[in-house]
């Protein structure tokens, strides 16, 4: 979960690279570096912390020339630190390199290098790297590093440059993703979209084991044999203001704003005559009416999403479905139990998650067919998946996801209806008003937002807690989950899902008195259950926040603190406008705490490394 970046061109390259690295910065953050050319030199400039440390070492520095690389890290060997940071060279420091990956060979490659003679300076995987193209160097840098990952086990995206030929940079990938940027008279290599979309919309998208050569008027990329291959342009359907805060304080809170539009977004793409049209994943009347489950996979929030997807979808369609971590079910022993009758489908904000990457291509492996929910087009799982439901949430930087979760969860309840209609479990009347409470969905969320005060007031009150309780049941305790780890990630306070039923079998034991209980009951036939469940912590001592749906919210003033309402809709669609105030909930308790909210400690926006 590193980001990296490279130019070659016109311009002073050191804005070029500090500012990509900005826009790549959520993808680890804990030093970062870059090394360009000055007075016929390598210069390498590296510094542990968030980038504003990197651009006050550099100072007024300015670049002679006009190519160089960068890397904002998130550590996997070797702790924080100016000298584990990217970019790496070889002992001569006339070759450099920057790696997004894990090199799992590395200590083998490390200790033979060592025993000829290469001394290493940090404890990184990536140092490997610069001395093995150093090793192979014969005069012809691509080469070298042709020679260089065909050593090399594990994952890799990486720019190599080397002062022995100052006019361009070499590239290579295996699962972890680099894009190639194409300008005119100057190009790019980046981790990810936002560094290069001030320069440039048309990139290659390079593939596992492809080698990009780039100089500032030409890209030529080679598969693993050292062909020449031809690739079609991609070009990124995001604009760069998209990039940018807009005037927010900070990215969460733009994306929570941005989220009716993005639900709007995702459904109308596939509104066709008051019809779900779901044609891009293939979900046709006889396939569905033939697979007897369905499997989703998926980690994190993504995870939380197909937790949701479940209970809405065996609500409606009658199907059983099951939802794994993709982590969990890539190692289930002996293998995992996949039958060619389930519907399999990943979820991935980024598109570039390595346990999921690693979920569908094992479900491939034994002849599922899997789609794939992603919101980032031109990603690896958007391109190896067999068919691909794209959301429309448009680029979403904060690490926390707030419109990736929701458009993913709306993205499910669409597959749900279109399969219940298929296999007879609903009716056209029932269809179509499923389909009208989908499309008031965008303008409820609007009206969540506009009481978002309550919710600051309420993080005011309660920032301090180091343990809360996210209690739910049935669809809301789905959704609690999700609820829950936007507190956890973003203010870094303890807080616990449990399902509402479960508390008196043992974790009961923790409330104490004024310990916060956030128990959402918007489920009619579950009501009564959840007041109980109120009843049973008020007696500890606990303070309870209730949150329910206009018409239900008598119900909860006796036994709550602080009753907070969502807009009546049918029951199903509830939790999807009561998402927002728990990420309100986290976004303000972190905002009070003084947490870095876009880019919390210890995260990254794309876990693209086991
Ligand atoms: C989201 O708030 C989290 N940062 C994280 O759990 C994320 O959902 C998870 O890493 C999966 O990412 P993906 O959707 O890009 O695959």
């Amino acid at each position: 979960m590193c980001g990296i970046v490279g130019y070659v061109g016109k311009k002073d390259v050191l804005p070029v690279l500090l500012g990509g690295l900005g826009k790549l910065e959520y993808r680890g953050y804990d030093s970062a570096g870059v090394a360009f050319v000055k007075d016929g030199q390598m210069k390498v400039i590296k510094a542990k912390g968030r980038l504003s440390n990197l651009r006050e070492k550099l100072g007024d520095v300015v670049a002679e020339d006009t190519i160089g690389i960068g890397h904002t890290r998130w550590a996997t060997h070797g702790e924080p630190s100016d000298i584990n940071a990217h970019p790496h060279t070889n002992t001569a420091g006339d070759i450099a390199v920057v790696h997004n990956g894990i090199i799992e060979n590395f200590s083998k490659l490390k200790n033979w290098l060592i025993s000829k003679g290469i001394h290493f300076v940090s404890e990184t995987d990536t140092e490997v790297v610069a001395h093995l193209v150093n090793y192979m160097y014969e005069g012809d840098l691509k080469s070298a590093v042709m020679k260089t990952i065909k050593m090399l086990e594990g994952s890799y995206a990486l720019g190599v440059i080397t002062l022995k030929e100052p006019d361009r940079i070499v590239a290579a990938r295996k699962d972890s993703p680099l894009v190639i940027g194409i300008g005119k008279d100057e190009n790019l290599i980046a981790s990810d979209f936002p560094a290069i979309l001030e320069y440039t919309k048309d990139v290659y998208l390079l593939d596992d084991g492809e080698v990009a050569e780039i100089t500032a008027d030409n890209i030529e990329i080679y598969d693993v044999l050292g062909n020449r291959v031809h690739k079609e342009p991609f070009t990124i359907d995001w604009d760069v203001s998209q990039a940018e805060k807009g005037g927010w304080e900070h990215f969460m809170i733009k994306e929570i704003h941005e989220q009716p539009v993005a639900m709007h977004d995702t459904l109308m793409a596939r509104m066709r005559d008051g019809k779900i049209d779901l044609s891009e994943i293939n979900v046709t009347e006889e396939y569905i009416n033939d697979i007897e489950g369905i499997h989703i996979v998926a980690c994190g929030s993504a995870y939380h999403a197909g937790i949701l997807g479940k209970y809405v979808i065996e609500n409606i369609a009658r199907i059983p479905v099951s939802v794994d971590v993709a982590s969990e079910f890539r190692y289930r022993m002996p293998s995992p139990l996949l039958s060619k009758k389930d519907l399999f489908i990943v979820i991935s904000q980024s598109g570039e998650t390595a346990d999921t990457i690693a979920a569908l291509r094992e479900a491939q492996s034994k002849g599922a067919k899997v789609i794939a929910i992603t919101n980032v087009k031109g990603s690896t799982i958007s391109r190896e998946a067999d068919f691909t439901m794209h959301t429309q949430a448009g680029l979403e930087i904060a690490v926390a996801t707030s419109k990736g979760y929701t458009t993913q969860c709306l993205c499910l309840y669409m597959i749900g209806a279109e399969i219940a209609r298929m296999r007879g479990e609903m009716s056209q009347e029932e269809y179509d008003r499923f389909v009208k409470d989908l499309q008031k969905i965008p303008d409820l969320m609007k009206m969540v937002l506009d009481k978002k005060e309550e919710i600051q007031h309420l993080a005011s009150m309660r920032f301090g807690d180091v343990n809360e309780f996210f209690i739910g049941r049935g669809i809301d305790y789905a959704l609690m989950m999700e609820g829950s780890l936007k507190l956890k990630e973003l203010s870094y306070i303890h807080s616990e899902t449990y399902a509402a039923g479960e508390l008196k079998h043992g974790p009961i034991a923790l409330i104490e008195d004024n310990t916060l209980v956030m128990a959402l009951a918007t489920q009619k036939p579950l009501i009564e259950k959840v007041i109980s469940n109120i009843k049973e912590v008020k007696a500890r001592g606990a303070y309870v926040v209730a949150m329910t749906q206009d018409r239900y919210r008598e119900q909860f003033e006796k036994d709550s603190d602080l009753v907070l309402t969502v807009p009546d809709i049918d029951d199903l669609f509830a939790p999807l406008l009561a998402v927002l105030p728990y990420q309100l909930y986290g976004y303000y308790t972190a905002v009070f705490k003084g947490c870095d909210v876009d880019k919390p400690r210890n995260l990254a926006k794309s876990v693209t490394v086991e």
